[in-house]
């Protein structure tokens, strides 16, 4: 009883320790023997005989009658004032009956084993408060949970026990709070649990509940608020701008703040923002977590959505701080390990701000430098060394401004300070009703568009946006008519009214509205009302981006980030490198996967040469849990690299080469080691060289990479078709970079065909000594051109012999009458194949036995045909009939 008084002192004085905030729970006096009796004797007895039973504190309470004299208990809980074991308290009973919604649970001294749970049912609008103050032989912590005993604040619905064990467990053997351990529950009706599990003689606590209003003021009533919790997970939540307007509007806390967070938690925020130029501010008012466990209780930020995106800071020990940094995703996360006594800290609360910051100062964030090699500036450089041009009208804008594209800006795609890629605004400028943008490239450049937000209010495309071909001025006059002409030529019109938002209210961005033109000049013109309406501004913003079809190979239109190099019309050599157009990538927050292909012509080869790689990461699979999923590693042999990894390569970082057919060449990922650099394929046909950033975040931007391409002139397959009857075909030796991981990857198909009935010789030989995964030769039959392909190569058929190089020499005597052989050689191997075959064929020419067997060319070239017919001829030497066409001459 002493101890309980000493509390209620406590508790008086004290609602708000340090950081960590109670429901002040009081009632009359500072002397009392507990919560709800006065003095333990000197008042009437209910039953009207003496004046030696307890006086009640003046409101909500109710004598104990004749089970304790000496003592009064909260109206409605009366009838458990000697074993207050097993029950359940409703807020609305408690209410009605008591006026009160909070009062104080004291424990029978219970024998262990034993259990009591209480039941708190609270009302709408309620969180479930408790604040212990006192344990008496309730097990203890062995430094990772309680054993022997515990108290427990849980959810009434749950099952006890399943799950994870990540439950709120408190044990002491003989511990007074001051001040209390304070838990709050949100998830409706809760249990407060008080099991021991070992031998004990007297175990107790005690403590105080509340069913505090969520709408309190005093901290005690926190809920999170401006964000939505990420269904199917346990304590995620998405903040995004669009829904954080206005100081104070967007705040988010750890779990049951401010009391005691539970343990093994991660809790993960997600900051979006819509607009490019927004910052995230991020005030943490308080910071309480439990000294000396930095590496279990911990909070970071990472730039970028995924968990793997790079640190921008960890905090532990701090008291208070803010961050601020740069969208568009930003990543909070909240990590807790065992709870551990005493139980003196509450975890975290902060407020979060969305700056608008398109002024700033300082080097420009937003413009990436021109990258043309310079034997392509030379003749482009005019003395003018502004890229960024602004008509006199406004003055608002200069290249070294930060250089933020708004209204009336040219913006040059070279020369002296040249910029390839930026993001423009019509709000970085003053308010014109008709915008222009001007985007100029380099006679080979093309230029590409993404819109990420506009809002056009007039109706009837009275306000709109138009992405033009070529260069185009406001015509002061004949506006209509100009409106419409320029409308038809559009490549993309918006028309008023319409809004766009860079992304969902689930956070996802909006799929890409993008266009690329097709020459090297852009207009963006947009035409909107002649004043700006305050509460609801009309602009657009995006990125552009030129692309030198020269050097970066002829864009894909349709694809993200894709472009192709031809052998015939790209230069011989060049380079291709990550992706440096990163501003039109500002709203991929998913895989980027860029190609780059390479059709080399028919008498060439291509060669990649990975120089340089940076380290590659591994993505966590979505809704995974774990981390550290072993990651993925690149193994090289004989046919090349591979990437090897437990989960689907999509979730990796890595870069692949893969052949036309889909065969893959080569794949890197992981930390592959710069020791085992240059990788180098050689193909003989068309090759894709594949970049995927396995989770693409505009801040983090994914790996980099340096691999050098040369066009070959090698014709290795060399001719194609060969009618003579007997010949020879040589393996060619090209030169080799002699690096340990170099490739070479070969199809060749070659024909044999006559139209005279032969008996066909092949000798094949070779002195390599190589095993047959690494190059083989294969004889098939002819199975006629193919719809598509290049005619003849196409058309292997069935398969009549395998040549490989450990066989050293071979002849293969070939069927009777089969006039037409296809032969392919495949190779995949560090060495190029070396090899020699040689044809030839008996010819009888007075055969009169059998009809003709056809030639594969239906076209006829014979000057001696005096007619031709047409008969179905049953060929006896294949093992199945077919039915062809046959030429006679009589
Ligand atoms: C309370 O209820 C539990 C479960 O019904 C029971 O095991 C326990 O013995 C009860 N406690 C007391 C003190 O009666
Ligand atoms: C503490 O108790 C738990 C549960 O009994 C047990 O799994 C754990 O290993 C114990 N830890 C230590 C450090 O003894
Ligand atoms: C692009 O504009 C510049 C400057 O007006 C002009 O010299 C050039 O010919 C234009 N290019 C194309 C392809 O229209
Ligand atoms: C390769 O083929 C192209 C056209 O098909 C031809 O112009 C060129 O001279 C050829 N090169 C060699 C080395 O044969
Ligand atoms: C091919 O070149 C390699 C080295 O470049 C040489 O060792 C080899 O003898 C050459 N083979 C032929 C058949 O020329
Ligand atoms: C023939 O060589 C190719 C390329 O190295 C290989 O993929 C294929 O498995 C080989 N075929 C046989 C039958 O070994
Ligand atoms: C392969 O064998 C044939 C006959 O068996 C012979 O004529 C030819 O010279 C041999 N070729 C080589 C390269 O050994």
């Amino acid at each position: 009883m002493r101890q309980a008084a000493a509390v209620l002192i406590i508790a008086a004085c004290a609602a708000v320790s340090a950081q960590i905030a109670w429901t002040p729970i009081f009632l009359d006096g500072s002397s009392q023997v507990d919560l709800w009796t006065q003095s333990s004797s000197g008042c009437a007895c209910p039953g009207g005989e003496g004046e030696d039973c307890a006086c009640c504190v003046r409101d909500g309470a109710c004598p104990c009658g004749d089970i304790a004299p000496g003592r009064c208990a909260q109206c409605g809980l009366e009838q458990y004032c000697s074993n207050m074991c097993n029950i359940t308290i409703d807020s609305r009973v408690l209410k009605s009956k008591s006026g009160k919604t909070f009062g104080q649970i004291k424990s029978p001294s219970i024998e262990g084993p034993s259990a009591c749970s209480y039941i708190l049912q609270p009302d709408a609008g309620q969180r479930v408060e408790i604040q212990l103050y006192r344990l008496v032989s309730v097990g203890r912590f062995n430094g990772s949970s309680c054993v022997g005993g515990w108290l427990q604040l849980g959810d009434a619905g749950a099952v006890p026990d399943s799950g994870r064990a990540a439950q709120t467990r408190l044990c002491g053997a003989n511990e007074r709070y001051t001040p209390p351990v304070v838990l709050f529950a949100d998830h409706g009706a809760s249990v407060l649990d008080f099991r021991i599990t070992e031998k004990t003689v007297r175990s107790q606590f005690l403590a105080f509940f509340s069913f505090t209003s969520l709408s309190n003021t005093q901290g005690v009533g926190f809920h999170p608020r401006g964000g939505s919790r990420i269904p199917q997970t346990d304590c995620d939540w998405l903040y995004q701008d669009v829904s954080c307007r206005g100081v104070g509007s967007c705040v988010l806390a750890s779990p049951g703040y401010p009391g005691l967070y539970p343990p093994h938690r991660r809790c993960r925020y997600l900051f979006a923002t819509n607009s490019v130029h927004t910052r995230v501010k991020i005030i943490f008012s308080s910071i309480l977590l439990p000294r000396n466990h930095c590496a279990t209780d911990y909070l970071t930020l990472r730039a970028g959505s995924s968990p793997s995106a790079p640190l921008l800071a960890s905090l532990c020990s701090e008291r208070s701080a803010v961050l601020e940094h740069p969208g568009p995703n930003l990543l909070l996360e909240f990590n807790s390990g065992p709870l551990v006594p005493p139980y003196d800290y509450n975890g975290f609360i902060a407020k979060l701000e969305f700056l608008e910051k398109i002024d700033t100062s300082g080097p420009p964030p937003t413009i990436a430098a021109a990258s043309l090699p310079l034997a392509a500036l030379t003749h482009l450089t005019n003395g003018d060394n502004s890229a960024v041009e602004v008509d006199p009208v406004s003055n608002e804008i200069s290249s070294n401004n930060g250089g933020h594209v708004g209204c009336g800006a040219t913006v040059r795609g070279f020369g002296a300070g040249g910029v390839r890629s930026g993001h423009f605004d019509t709000r970085a400028s003053a308010w014109r009703s008709q915008c222009v943008i001007h985007l100029l490239g380099t006679s080979t450049d093309v230029v590409q568009v993404s819109l990420f937000n506009y809002n056009l209010r007039l109706p009837s495309c009275r306000s709109h946006i138009e992405i033009l071909e070529g260069l185009h001025e406001i015509s002061g006059r004949g506006e209509r008519g100009d409106r419409f002409e320029r409308g038809d030529r559009a490549m993309l019109r918006i028309c008023g009214p319409s809004v766009r938002e860079a992304r969902d209210p689930s956070g996802r961005f909006l799929v890409r509205q993008a266009v690329t033109s097709k020459g090297s000049n852009l207009t963006i013109f947009v035409r909107r009302a002649t004043s700006q309406s305050v509460d609801e501004e009309e602009f657009v913003d995006g990125a552009f981006a030129f692309h030198d079809e020269q050097h970066e190979g002829t864009v894909s239109p349709d694809a993200t980030c894709a472009s192709t190099h031809y052998g015939l019309a790209s230069p011989t050599h060049g380079g291709v490198s990550a992706p440096s157009h990163h501003h039109i990538f500002w709203n991929i927050e998913e895989q980027l996967m860029c190609t780059n292909r390479f059709i080399p012509a028919s008498n060439q080869s291509v060669t990649i040469e990975i120089q340089r790689l940076e380290r590659m990461w591994s993505a966590e699979p979505t809704g995974s849990v774990a981390t550290g999923n072993g990651g993925c590693r690149t193994a090289c042999g004989d046919a090349g690299c591979e990437c090897r990894a437990a989960t689907p390569l999509h979730y990796h970082d890595h870069i692949a080469l893969v052949a036309g057919d889909g065969t893959h060449l080569s794949c890197l990922c992981g930390d592959f080691q710069a020791a085992w650099l240059p990788v180098v394929v050689r193909s003989w046909t068309s090759l894709r060289l594949e970049y995927s950033v396995a989770h693409y975040t505009y801040a983090s931007r994914g790996f980099d990479y340096a691999a050098a391409y040369s066009f070959n002139d090698d014709a290795m397959c060399g001719q194609r078709t060969y009618t003579t009857h007997s010949g020879e075909i040589t393996s060619k030796n090209v030169t080799v970079t002699g690096s340990l991981n170099e490739f070479f990857y070969q199809q060749c198909t070659w024909v044999l065909d006559s139209n005279v009935e032969r008996q066909l010789y092949i000798d094949i030989s070779s002195e390599q000594d190589k095993s047959c995964s690494s190059w083989n030769i294969t004889l098939h039959e002819w199975s006629g051109p193919r719809a598509h392909g290049d005619g003849l190569a196409a058309s292997a058929g069935d398969l009549l012999y395998t040549f490989c190089a450990r066989h050293k020499n071979h002849t293969y005597i070939l069927p009777w009458r089969l006039n037409t052989v296809v032969i392919r050689l495949v190779a995949l191997s560090r060495q190029q194949p070396l090899y020699t075959l040689r044809w030839r064929s008996q010819v009888v020419r007075a055969n009169r036995l059998g009809p003709p067997t056809p030639a594969p060319a239906a076209a006829a070239s014979a000057s001696n045909v005096t007619y031709s017919v047409l008969l179905i001829v049953l060929t006896l030497c294949s093992r199945y009939v077919q039915m062809r066409y046959a030429r006679i001459t009589i």
